[in-house]
């Protein structure tokens, strides 16, 4: 089963690429630049990831962020994610950015959008890695603030595919965004959105019927609701679930409660992804690994979670096509 894991060829389709800051790197970065860390070695580090809930989380990865500077720095972080991509049989990946962490603090939309794409079309050319992106508001902010980053990406409109929302869910709903997603959707953006990790099924129903997303990141809660389970059904919305993200984070306290084969049974269409890997204490694969053990999840239910990955992405139909068939002949 192992080794079946880490060659299968499969896509993630929620990774914030600032969650992939490991250790390591934020240390050469941090020191580059000049900017001092609150840490001394990466025990240090690695103790301070303990966390109770997202917000608790969030903190320490703003932190981190904040000594991503140049452009160089952006690429150096993405680049080295797309490696450990190569070593997982990561064929495909959609790469969130958070633009607001880093313009807050004045580094420009630009600096981050040219490290970040400079490092996916290198992904492509060396590896062989496809990737697309989509640039994520951050919800704890206005909508105002949202509209501002919507227009900072226009010049660099035909760089990102999508627009998603994340940090803090609770007392953020989906509404808030309501009219800076309708804008985006004109732009040509696909909308996706964080939904139902912290929040409720309230918060699924305003992000699909408010917001109209095609796709839902977590959506953990969904389940609560008989009616909107079946709704997300009848639309084809898949969700892209984040075990070891929802065990670090304390919305699931085992990985062995994890929803995920329930979601599975209902016939909800769901993906495995690390969403913030150097936090959470393992990349895609250890996802996989993890909970096909807690789940004693079949070589079946892992190819069609697989499958998923590479379905429910935001490629074309030709490339959808090309990697489920190089799936089928790794599985078949
Ligand atoms: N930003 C990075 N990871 C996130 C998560 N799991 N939920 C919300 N916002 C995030
Ligand atoms: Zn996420």
């Amino acid at each position: 089963m192992k080794q079946f894991i880490e060659n299968l060829p499969k896509a993630e389709l929620h990774l914030h690429i600032e969650g992939s800051f490991e250790p390591q790197l934020m240390f050469e970065i941090a020191k580059r630049n000049n900017i001092a860390i609150p840490y001394n070695s990466i025990k240090e580090i690695e103790d301070a990831y303990k966390f109770s809930c997202l917000q608790d989380f969030l903190n320490i990865y703003y932190q981190g962020a904040g000594v991503l500077i140049k452009e160089q720095d952006f690429y150096d972080l993405t680049y080295s994610y797309f490696k450990k991509c190569a070593l997982q049989n990561v064929r495909h990946a959609e790469i969130m950015f958070d633009p607001q962490t880093h313009t807050e603090r004045g580094v420009s939309f630009e600096t981050v959008i040219n490290g970040i794409s400079k490092a996916c079309a290198d992904a492509k050319n060396n590896l062989g890695i496809s990737s697309l992106l989509i640039m994520s508001f951050l919800r704890h902010l206005s909508e105002e603030s949202a509209f501002e980053t919507l227009a900072q990406s226009i010049p660099f409109k035909h760089k990102i595919k999508a627009v998603g929302l994340d940090s803090s869910e609770q007392g953020n709903p989906p509404s808030k965004f309501k009219n800076v997603f309708e804008a985006s959707v004109k732009e040509g953006y696909i909308p996706l959105a964080h939904a139902g990790e912290e929040g409720g099924a309230d918060y699924v129903w305003e992000a699909i019927d408010i917001l109209k997303i095609k796709r839902i990141d977590h959506g953990n809660n969904a389940i609560h609701d008989d009616n909107l389970v079946k709704e997300i059904i009848k639309r084809d919305i898949a969700l892209t679930v984040c075990p070891l993200s929802n065990t670090a984070l304390k919305v699931v306290d085992d990985l062995k409660k994890h929803p995920l084969k329930k979601m599975m049974e209902l016939g909800l269409k769901v993906t495995i992804n690390s969403d913030d890997p150097a936090y959470f204490g393992g990349q895609v694969t250890k996802n996989y690994l993890d909970i096909q053990a807690a789940l004693n999840l079949s070589k079946n239910e892992i190819y069609q979670l697989a499958r998923n990955s590479f379905q429910y992405s935001l490629l074309d139909e030709n490339k959808k096509k090309k990697y489920i068939s190089e799936l089928d002949a790794y599985f078949f």
